[in-house]
């Protein structure tokens, strides 16, 4: 976790940080400053103006990334979206790339924006799904209008973040860098050499760079790095501002018609698919039975998982990042219809040493409250609304939601076509496309194929050396009674849903092959006693309406397979393996496939992405 910035606020209402004694923005006027310094300082206005108009096929999508050192509250963030909003043809995407070192804690954040209603338009869905302070990197999708501008903000120190970000090689390039870090006097880390030469390797020809300092430091850095720079105008109350260029870099290529067959309309397949067409792809998604999420995704309700872990592992963090991504954007799908019912979940600590446990994760310290907080049984059986006997650990971003009314709600999208009742049976390389047969004769190329077809990934040759093992999972639903309404998700080794139509899912994690469904059901039971032996009763004298099972695919290191099948081929990916978390491991897997696919910022570092990479697996 980071330390939050720490703010002295003047009479003026502005903020001042108390670490490095220095002022935020211009005390004459802060808009005018970001807009005079930043914006125009890199000519956003002509340039977002310029972006040529997207025509609804076949045009890749326009778009433009911006990069700052400094989100501070996210200031030139908002007057770069409202420029955005007010210049920029309908359909372009704004990337924003921002590396913070101390977040403001959300109330201050709030705190200052509220002084701004000239953003407020903009400011509301930042304060909305503005990340916590949890160290690494958060994509968030905000929408304004018509447009939508993806938010890569990146909390930790700018240059281990940005190189984190990039890896050995970047995919990704910025067209505007904003420099608003503190006075180099007092802030020297982000205006030397080694990070301006960072800034240097995901700049193209056409990169720009801004800054209201001429500090003697930085000039001699940005010469170093191979900027050249101009001294201009500056705004109120300083004389010089100033803006440079990249010397000898070449421009990059404009963006290119781009299609995509995806295979399979799972979970996986659905927000891949809706990933890709919001990027600007022409995307057809082939689904072999007649309905989306009918089969690993066919669950009435899915539950928003979370798996904390005490260690700073790979895993561990993967696994954190995918679940606060997931959480934050199905909050952002509700308001435009997604029925998400973000109503908490609780891990209920039936015994010492899951009690124990629960110490440890709350005093890992890599957990603030917004993520997790230890209840005891009262307060749970408070907002539980059934009477608990055993602490907690509550989760607040936890949530349900049914996998088959998400999968309708990523496809209904103007770029999306999807054939179901389609199996794809063969992939074959042409010279630059692939193309996919399906067993009913017909056939499609594309640019790219990503197979989100889980167990059945087998089917092609290509990928029959992947070490994929799929496990039965079963969920039994039952009616809901007064007495057996929770209203949080209850989470042991089982798990017991609020209830959705009348319906509620009682499902466990553990089986042994070959057991009947009886078997299953009952032990479902044994486990929610454990937890609740009222509701187990309850629930222990009906029969269930429907008894639902499926097959959890995974990997020997139960880290999906997402990313480039093989460099050997070209333009063909995967998003499988995604066990028991699917409903949490999707939106990140899908929204890193979309920035593979797109060349803009990843949401995930290099060394994570590296743990999902198929090519882990050789042949
Ligand atoms: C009983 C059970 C309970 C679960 N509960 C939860 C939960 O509460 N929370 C959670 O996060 N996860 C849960 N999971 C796991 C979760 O459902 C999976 O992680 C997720 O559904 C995987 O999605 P997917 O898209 O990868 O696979 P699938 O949903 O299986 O999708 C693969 C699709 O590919 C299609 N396909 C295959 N081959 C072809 C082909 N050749 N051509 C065209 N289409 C093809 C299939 O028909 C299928 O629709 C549960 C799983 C089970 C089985
Ligand atoms: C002047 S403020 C930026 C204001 C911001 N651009 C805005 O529009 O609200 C400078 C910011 O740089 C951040 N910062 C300082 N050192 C940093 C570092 N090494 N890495 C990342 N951010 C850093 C500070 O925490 C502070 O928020």
């Amino acid at each position: 976790m980071l330390t939050n910035a720490r703010l002295n606020w003047d009479d003026q209402g502005m903020p001042h940080s108390a670490d490095h004694g220095d002022i935020y923005y211009s005390q004459a006027d802060a808009l005018g400053e970001s807009t005079h310094v930043f914006l125009n300082g890199n000519e956003l206005p002509t340039r977002f103006a310029g972006l040529a108009e997207v025509s609804t096929r076949p045009l890749m999508r326009q778009r433009f990334t911006v990069g700052e050192l400094g989100f501070g509250a996210g200031l030139n963030f908002l007057n770069t979206c409202r420029l955005w909003r007010d210049t920029a043809p309908a359909g372009a995407m704004l990337h924003y790339l921002a590396c913070e070192l101390h977040p403001f804690a959300q109330g201050e954040l709030q705190r200052l924006l509220q002084q701004f209603t000239e953003l407020a338009e903009f400011s509301g869905p930042l304060l909305a799904a503005c990340p916590d302070h949890t160290a690494g990197v958060h994509q968030l999708a905000l929408r304004f209008d018509h447009h939508t501008v993806m938010l890569t903000l990146l909390y930790g120190d700018a240059h281990a973040m940005l190189t984190a970000l990039m890896g050995e090689t970047p995919d990704f390039r910025v067209d505007a860098w904003f420099l608003d870090g503190f006075s180099p006097k007092v802030n020297p880390d982000l205006w030397q050499l080694p990070l301006l030469q960072v800034l240097r390797r995901c700049s193209h020809g056409n990169t720009t760079l801004s800054t209201y300092s001429v500090s003697t430091t930085l000039r001699s850095a940005l010469k170093a790095a191979g900027f050249t720079f101009e001294k201009r105008r500056g705004f109120i109350g300083k004389r010089h501002m100033l803006t440079a260029r990249l010397v000898g870099a070449p421009p990059i290529a404009p963006a290119a018609s781009r299609t995509v067959c995806i295979i399979g309309g799972g979970l996986a397949g659905c927000s891949t698919a809706h990933a890709l067409a919001e990027s600007g792809w022409q995307v057809t998604l082939l689904e072999k039975a007649d309905n989306l999420a009918s089969a690993g995704s066919g669950n009435l309700q899915a539950v928003l998982h979370c798996k904390p872990g005490t260690a700073h592992s790979a895993d561990n963090d993967f696994n954190l990042h995918a679940y606060l991504h997931a959480s934050r954007h199905y909050d952002s799908l509700q308001p435009r219809g997604l029925p998400w019912h973000r109503c908490g979940m609780l891990h209920v600590g039936t015994d010492s040493e899951q009690q124990r446990r629960f110490t440890r994760i709350h005093q890992s310290g890599r957990f603030n409250e917004a993520i997790l907080q230890p209840m005891d049984a009262r307060a749970a059986s408070a907002l539980a609304g059934v009477e608990l006997t055993h602490p907690c650990l509550y989760f607040p971003l936890s949530g349900w939601l049914s996998p088959a009314a998400l999968c309708r709600f990523y496809t209904d999208h103007p770029g999306i076509t999807v054939h179901s009742g389609a199996t794809a049976e063969k992939l074959q390389r042409t010279a630059t496309l692939w193309e996919v047969s399906c067993t009913n004769g017909n056939s499609l190329q594309a640019d790219a194929v990503i197979l989100c077809n889980a167990g059945d990934l087998f089917d092609f040759p290509q990928c029959r050396h992947l070490p994929l093992i799929c496990n039965r999972g079963q969920v039994d639903v039952y009616t809901s009674s007064a007495a057996s309404s929770v209203r949080t998700i209850l989470c042991g080794q089982g798990y017991l849903t609020p209830a959705s139509d009348g319906q509620q899912s009682l499902g466990g994690s553990y089986y042994v092959e070959g057991t009947s469904n009886e078997h299953n059901r009952l032990q479902h039971l044994q486990l929610l006693a454990r937890m609740d032996s009222g509701l187990a009763n309850e629930l222990g004298t009906k029969s269930p309406v429907h008894q639902r099972v499926g097959q959890r695919c995974q990997t020997p290191d139960r880290m999906p397979l997402v990313g480039a099948l093989d460099a050997t081929l070209p333009g063909l990916y995967l998003n499988v393996a995604h066990g028991s978390n699917g409903l949490a491991r999707t939106p990140i897997t899908a929204a890193l496939l979309a920035s593979l696919l797109s060349n803009t910022p990843p949401p995930l570092p290099a060394t994570l992405r590296a743990l999902l990479e198929p090519a882990r697996f050789r042949r």
